[in-house]
Order: C-alpha cells, then sequence, then structure tokens
C-alpha cells in the first residue's frame, strides 16, 4: 500500500520508493501538514512534529476551531490553504460567491483510497498502467458557500513521484467565481533553501537560477498564454549544499502549457510555502451551480541525491507514463528539416534534391518546413490556408509526400495550425476566429494573430484542415510550430463574465485538437515546437513525442540550452540538428564533428543544404549517422549522467548509461579555451557494480572509473569527443 491512513490518528501517509509525505486531520476540519522527504518506515510519534506552541501569538488570530487549543492556522503548516479567516499567507485557493465575500472555510467531509489513477478532464496527465499508482481523494466542504474541493494525490511507488490536482465543485445554488486554484500547496517548516528554476529567452532556453529563499515571496509567472521561454512551469528547493550529485531537492513540474505560475513564500516563523498552478493573475472562472473545474496536475520529486536523480525521475516518469503512442518506445529517427537549407525559397526539384542526398548519407526522414501552403513565400501572410503552394509546388503536398517516400526516406510536414495572418483566406473569411477585443487595434507579432481555440467551430477548422492534408497517407510526421503569445486577450464568442476564462479555455481548446489528431492518426510522430523551446513542457509531451529544443542551433550554445532542458526533459524529446557554419543565429564556425556530437545528445537530425556539402563534409555525415544509430537506444532510453556542467566551466561532459549499464556513452566538449590543462579525470556514474567496461581496447573496473575517473585528452577550443564503453 504507498497509500495508507492510520486512522487512530487520522494520518495520511503518502509513500514512494525513496519518499514519504504525510499531513493529518485536526478536529475533524483542518488538514495540517506534518512531513515532506526521505521514506518514513515507522511513523510512530510523527505527529509531534507538529508545533502547537503557537501561546503570546498576539498578531495571529485563533481559528474558532481550534480556540481552546489555542490554535492559529497562520502559524500551522497547512495542506491547502484557502483564503479567507485566519491563515493570512499566501493561499492557493480564492474565490469570491454570490454576496460578495471571499472567505472560504472548508471542513474535512471524507476521503477514498483506491488503486490506480483517474486522468483529468481534458487536460494532459500522467498515467498508471496497471495497479503501479494508488490514489487518494479528500473531499473538503464549505457548508456556506456550497463550494467542495477534492484534493488528488497520487503515488507511484517505483516511479518515486507524487501527483496533485485539485478539483472545485459547486454543489451550491449560487455562481461561485474562482480567483485562484493551485495544483499543490507544500508547507516547510524551514526556509533554509535555494530556489532554482528555469528561465530564459528564444535563443537562450532554459538557463539554470539558483538564488536563496529570502523572506517574502519569490514567484515566477507566465501570462503570455503559453508556458514560454522566458520561464519554465519548473522549480525546486534544494538544501544550500546541494549538488548535481548529492544533496536534496525537492521538485516541482506542471503538466500544463499555458499561463502558470509558482513561487515560495518565506514567513514570519522562517516555514516556507511552496505552491505552483494556473497563473491567478489575470484569471477568473465562473462556477455556475453543478459545474466543475479541475487544475492541471503538479508533479512532486523528492531526491536526496541531488540534481541528477531529481531529473532522472522525471525522465523516467515523463518517458514511461506521461508519453503515449506508437512512438513512445520507438526509436526517433535521424531527421532532416530544410528550415535553415532553404528557409522560405525552395520548390519540388529542390526538396526532391534534398530527400536524394539524404538517402544516400543514411537519413530517415525529411521534414518539409514553413513555406509550402497558401501564398507563403515570406512570414506575412498565409498562416490558415492549408492547402499547398502550388507555385512553389505544382503538383501539390501529396504528389511530394509520395515521392519522397519513394526515394526511401519518410516525409514530415510542417504546420503553425494555431495561427492567422490576416493577409489570409482565412482571416477574411472569418475576422472574428483570433484573440482579439473588439474596440481596440490587433498587435501583431511576427506578423501574424492568435485564433480563438476557446471556440469550438475554430478547433473543428483546425482538425479537419490538418486532417485533410495528413489523409494522402505518405505523410508521418507533423512538426506543430507556434509564434506568437497572446496580446489583447478576448473572445468575441464568450460573454463579459467569462472574458477572463480565455487563455485557460484557448489551452483547453488546443489540448482537445491535439488529441482528435493524434487519435486519427497513430501512425504520424508529432514534434512540437514554439519558435524553439517556448512551449516545451510536461503538458506538452503527453501529445509531442518530441520537441524542437531551441532556434538557436550552434553548438556551443546547445550544450547550456540542452543542459538546462534536461532538468526535466529526457533527451529522446529534444530536437537537435547540426546546421550550416557560420552558424546562422551566432555567427559562429564550429567544427562539423562538435556539431555533431552536440546533436547526438539529444533527438539527433541536420539543418543544412547537404546538397552543398563536400565529399569529405559528405563521409563525415555518414560516419555521424552510423555512429548515432549504433548508440541511439543508450541516448534516447538510458539514463542521463550530466557530469560537469557549461554553466561551470569550460568543459562539459553528458553521460548516457543504458538502462541495463552495459553501454555507456561519455560526450566531451571544450567550449572555451582549455589550453595547457591537464587532461580531465572524469568519474564516471551509475556503472555496474563489480564489472569491467572496454573503452578504445583498455579494460577498466566499474570501480576504477567511478572512484578515479576517466582520463579524457586535451581538445581545442569548441571541440568534441565521444568515448564508447562496453560492459565486459
Ligand atoms: C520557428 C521554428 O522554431 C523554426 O524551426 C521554423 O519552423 C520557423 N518557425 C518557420 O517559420
Amino acid at each position: 500500500m504507498s497509500i495508507e491512513y492510520i486512522s487512530d490518528k487520522e494520518l495520511f501517509h503518502i509513500k514512494t520508493k525513496n519518499s514519504s509525505y504525510i499531513f493529518r486531520l485536526r478536529k475533524g476540519y483542518e488538514l495540517e501538514h506534518l512531513y515532506y522527504g526521505e521514506r518514513i518506515n515507522d511513523t510512530r510519534g510523527i505527529e509531534f512534529l507538529s508545533d502547537d506552541n503557537f501561546l503570546g501569538a498576539t498578531l495571529h488570530a485563533i481559528d474558532s476551531e481550534f480556540t481552546e487549543e489555542k490554535l492559529s492556522t497562520d502559524r500551522m503548516l497547512r495542506e491547502y490553504p484557502f483564503y479567507g479567516s485566519v491563515d493570512l499567507r499566501c493561499p492557493a485557493f480564492h474565490a469570491e460567491y454570490r454576496d460578495g465575500s471571499r472567505v472560504t472555510k472548508m471542513k474535512y467531509l471524507g476521503h477514498k483510497i483506491f488503486s490506480g489513477k483517474p486522468e483529468l478532464d481534458g487536460l494532459p496527465s500522467v498515467y498508471a498502467k496497471s495497479d503501479e499508482a494508488q490514489t487518494l481523494e479528500i473531499t473538503m466542504a464549505d457548508s456556506f458557500t456550497g463550494l467542495n474541493l477534492i484534493y488528488r494525490y497520487s503515488a507511484f511507488e517505483e516511479l518515486d513521484v507524487i501527483t496533485r490536482s485539485v478539483t472545485a465543485v459547486n454543489t451550491g445554488n449560487s455562481e461561485i467565481t474562482l480567483d485562484k486554484i493551485m495544483s499543490c500547496s507544500v508547507d516547510f517548516d524551514n526556509s533554509d533553501f535555494d530556489f532554482v528554476h528555469l528561465h530564459g529567452e528564444a535563443w537562450r532556453e532554459c538557463e539554470i537560477e539558483r538564488k536563496p529563499l529570502v523572506n517574502g515571496e519569490v514567484r515566477i509567472s507566465s501570462a503570455r498564454g503559453a508556458s514560454s521561454h522566458l520561464h519554465s512551469p519548473f522549480f525546486a528547493l534544494a538544501n544550500k549544499n546541494t549538488t548535481e550529485f548529492e544533496g536534496e531537492v525537492f521538485a516541482f513540474s506542471l503538466v500544463y502549457s499555458g499561463n502558470f505560475e509558482l513561487g515560495a513564500e518565506v514567513d514570519s516563523l522562517k516555514n516556507t510555502r511552496a505552491y505552483m498552478g494556473i497563473n491567478s493573475f489575470d484569471f477568473k472562472w465562473l462556477l455556475e451551480s453543478g459545474q466543475s473545474f479541475t487544475t492541471p496536475e503538479a508533479v512532486m520529486v523528492h531526491s536526496s541525491n541531488g540534481f541528477g536523480e531529481m531529473s532522472r525521475t522525471f525522465h523516467n516518469l515523463y518517458r514511461n507514463n506521461l508519453a503515449r503512442g506508437k512512438y513512445q518506445n520507438a526509436v526517433r529517427p535521424i531527421l532532416i528539416n530544410n528550415w535553415e537549407a532553404t528557409y522560405f525559397d525552395f520548390n519540388e526539384e529542390k526538396i526532391l534534391n534534398l530527400a536524394s542526398k539524404a538517402k544516400e548519407l543514411g537519413i530517415e526522414l525529411l521534414v518539409l518546413d514553413d513555406g509550402w501552403f497558401g501564398k507563403r513565400n515570406d512570414d506575412t501572410l498565409s498562416l490558415g490556408d492549408w492547402y499547398t503552394n502550388t507555385d512553389k509546388l505544382p503538383e501539390g503536398i501529396a504528389s511530394l509526400a509520395k515521392k519522397v517516400t519513394e526515394i526511401g526516406i519518410k516525409f514530415g510536414l510542417w504546420f503553425e495550425p494555431e495561427m492567422v495572418s490576416p493577409n489570409s483566406e482565412l482571416y477574411h473569411k472569418h475576422p472574428d476566429w483570433c484573440i482579439h477585443i473588439e474596440v481596440r487595434e490587433k498587435s501583431l507579432g511576427r506578423n501574424q494573430l492568435v485564433l480563438d481555440l476557446s471556440r469550438k467551430e475554430v478547433c473543428d477548422y483546425i482538425v479537419s484542415s490538418v486532417s485533410d492534408i495528413l489523409s494522402c497517407g505518405n505523410i508521418s510526421y507533423i512538426k506543430w510550430d507556434m509564434n506568437r503569445n497572446f496580446t489583447e486577450i478576448g473572445s468575441s464568442a464568450l460573454p463579459p463574465k467569462r472574458q477572463s476564462e480565455v487563455a485557460h479555455r484557448y489551452i483547453l481548446g488546443l489540448y482537445n485538437v491535439l488529441e482528435r489528431i493524434k487519435t486519427a492518426f497513430p501512425d504520424v510522430l508529432m514534434e512540437g515546437c514554439a519558435s524553439g523551446g517556448g512551449r516545451f513542457d510536461a503538458g506538452m509531451m503527453y501529445y509531442f513525442n518530441q520537441f524542437w529544443t531551441s532556434d538557436n542551433t550552434d553548438a556551443i550554445d546547445r550544450l547550456k540550452i540542452q543542459y538546462g532542458t534536461s532538468m526535466v526533459m529526457p533527451s529522446m524529446f529534444m530536437g537537435a540538428h547540426v546546421s550550416a557554419v557560420p552558424n546562422h543565429q551566432t555567427g559562429r564556425t564550429i567544427p562539423l564533428e562538435t556539431r555533431g556530437l552536440c546533436a547526438m545528445c539529444g533527438q539527433f537530425g541536420y539543418e543544412l543544404d547537404i546538397t552543398q556539402i563536400s565529399d569529405d563534409e559528405a563521409d563525415e555525415i555518414k560516419n555521424q549517422i552510423e555512429l548515432y544509430k549504433n548508440i541511439r537506444e543508450v541516448i534516447q532510453f538510458g539514463d542521463l549522467y550530466r557530469l560537469k556542467s557549461p554553466f561551470d566551466g569550460e568543459k562539459t561532459f553528458f553521460e548516457f548509461v543504458s538502462k541495463d549499464k552495459a553501454r555507456v556513452c561519455l560526450f566531451y566538449f571544450t567550449h572555451s579555451c582549455a589550453v595547457q590543462c591537464n587532461t580531465e579525470k572524469i568519474k564516471l556514474k551509475g556503472l555496474k557494480p563489480d564489472s569491467a567496461y572496454k573503452c578504445n581496447k583498455q579494460i577498466y573496473s566499474a570501480e576504477f572509473l567511478e572512484r578515479f575517473g576517466f582520463d579524457t585528452e586535451n581538445l581545442q577550443d569548441n571541440s568534441g569527443k565521444v568515448y564508447l564503453f562496453e560492459i565486459q
């Protein structure tokens, strides 16, 4: 049993392989949080963790239910803090009721524990296969307003994670307006943490920031309509001494792709309240009588062995229990994307030449990017008009797909279905189908507007126009792009009192569209993209089996981007391509070998004009492809050990270990001048104890490699090398 209810103490104990999460019911009313951390096997006495010494706290009111004991929820660790009474710290829940009041007082009504894990209505979520998870649902009720809240916890014992979500149900007769409803909130009895999160920009995704918590609040959010390049829906609280390999981490990842908020508040008693959910800024949700609202899911990971173990836990969970479909466990094809090779300037002959050359080199899939539809010769027009641009492809997309397939490689196609160009047939026909406010000018981003996916007819249009193209049968892959954020948010299909629901309704519409397309075309491999990593989040991983990590293809910049992204995302989801030099984003010239090795640390592909390369380059590319085919299972399905960070110095090491520990790939990069240095002895991790490995004809014991390290050679600036180890 991974979830236990100890009735005499009214204690809930949620257990995973290495962690425990414990709270209790007090006076049949309030849920008091007691503990989250390393697994506890014997909970006797755990209730004494509660700090009841609240006397003398004159500023803190005493809850009516706790008058006798003089307890104040303002000083208590609470399980899911709602606003309106004694606890005046940052609430997880805030709503407005018929009388204009904003006071919520939930009382425990009951709970149930059951095997498995329910799906979340219309939302992506981690799923349980057979009985690998157990779920606890606690129902809380506010008799005055008729609001019920269901707190949902699922424990995945073996995968070592706990997932959480909350459902609000209006059982009363009057409307309730939800202002804030977090997916999870966790109170800690100390504040001695560093706050770790990922921030960035397009071309500079997922930089890692680590800073000590201070009194007051740190809050990270997106109000852009997408999870965004700027911040990721992930954060961790780490002990001060936590490193990549050692120390305690509490990590949170939100399975959601829209506006989110997350943060931590340190109160006057040095307690920390951590939370995560839909962004409450510019959000309201009207719950009519009988209606319910479910939050996205938050995933909680506790690691006692640093950030590395935290990431491997996320990787295993997201590969095995979030990703779905035919490609979930299939090796990803090596692809060529024509974007940086041609941009908008291509015709059928050019694409077929690329396909023939790709076949010759060993590439398995060609993806035709932007520019194949409507009158699209630049980015000012035709988004929404999903029919072939016959100026470029006179015989149509179906014919091109067939010809590429006949060459012997698969064919993939780019779409940006959520967008519309003002200069398009779709816009002229349906000017009100975009997100806008009637009386306001519409701001353009990349010359385009966002379609209003809160409207069913818009979602239906997207499903049918994409499906019509895919139905030709020879399209095995789609790249689903999204290149601008929301402005002037409004929907002409919703009444004024529901306008603050648009951003979330959009995401629900998007999930619905993606689900329908994924179901109708189960054999199509779907790649997500949002100007690179602008929406690379766990919500998207439910639909897309890979993601374009960044539009920055400079190999040295990519080391940081891929390192940061791997905090949560597995390598097999991280699209990484070899592009031309000088690099189109940075102007830097990096050797082909380094570009290849860096791309191999993700989902490998090419993005340069291979019809223009020299014979030597072609030979080198053939060798790269052969090498990647040999090792891709280790990279895509194995365990990642980030041995040395590109954020910390002049060398980066990534180690991938196959699940059976028989094969190890050690990638090594130098990214700033490393001449006249000692060679680097890098200590490997995750090897099979008491065994030996062969590398470059030498035999090393696992103990030697982990204790003393493998002696790498000195490389010049911007160089890379991979060492392969096979168990003996
Ligand atoms: C942005 C993407 O990130 C690029 O890879 C490319 O697909 C362009 N959009 C096409 O417009």
